[in-house]
């Protein structure tokens, strides 16, 4: 069974390209970061905030961990920051064909410097953090991926085109 996963950093389209990608494919729609605030009960900002990134991560952890295992087919959006740990890599790779939609922090800022969800940007220079967090998850969204596609002036429909070709490809569908 074939599931598929999309990584890459904050903004670069994983939830909405996951929820069309699991439309076209008829597969199940997993997004780590909607099942994570349903289990904290709280915003993920509101969360960072009380309780710290380590506890986000913690919970970030066992929910990777379940949805990755769960049954399939499914696509699971992750957030930006699931990466980092190496049992999160670990889970994706094993149980899905990991797609890292990769934008540059300046193909990226337009679409994240007015967003007040997202805590790891909510500092007095944001593409100053995504150029750091570009710097840190880059190598490690490129060790966990099968499939790195470009989000560069592509529009929506563009990129979920590339990922379907790439799907096909794959032999996914047979
Ligand atoms: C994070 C990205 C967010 C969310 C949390 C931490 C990160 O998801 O998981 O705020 O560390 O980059 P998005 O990538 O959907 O913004």
């Amino acid at each position: 069974m074939i599931n598929i996963a999309l990584v890459g950093l904050p903004g670069t389209g994983k939830s909405t390209l996951g929820r069309k990608l699991s439309i076209r494919l008829n597969f199940k729609f997993l997004d780590s970061d909607c099942v994570i605030e349903k289990r904290i009960g709280c915003s993920i900002r509101s969360f960072f905030e009380l309780e710290g990134e380590d506890a986000f991560r913690d919970v970030e952890q066992q929910v990777i961990s379940q949805l990755s295992s769960c049954d399939g087919p499914f696509v699971l959006s992750t957030g930006g920051g699931a990466v980092l740990r190496l049992p999160n890599r670990s889970s994706l790779k094993q149980h899905a064909c990991v797609f890292y939609l990769h934008g540059l922090p300046e193909d990226i800022y337009g679409r994240v410097r007015h967003d007040a969800t997202r805590p790891l940007l909510q500092v007095a220079d944001p593409m100053d953090s995504l150029r750091d967090l570009y710097a840190v998850r880059d190598p490690l969204y490129r060790e966990v991926a099968h499939h790195t596609i470009e989000i560069a002036r592509q529009s929506t429909s563009e990129v979920l085109l590339a990922i379907l070709t790439k799907v096909q490809r794959d032999d996914f569908l047979s």
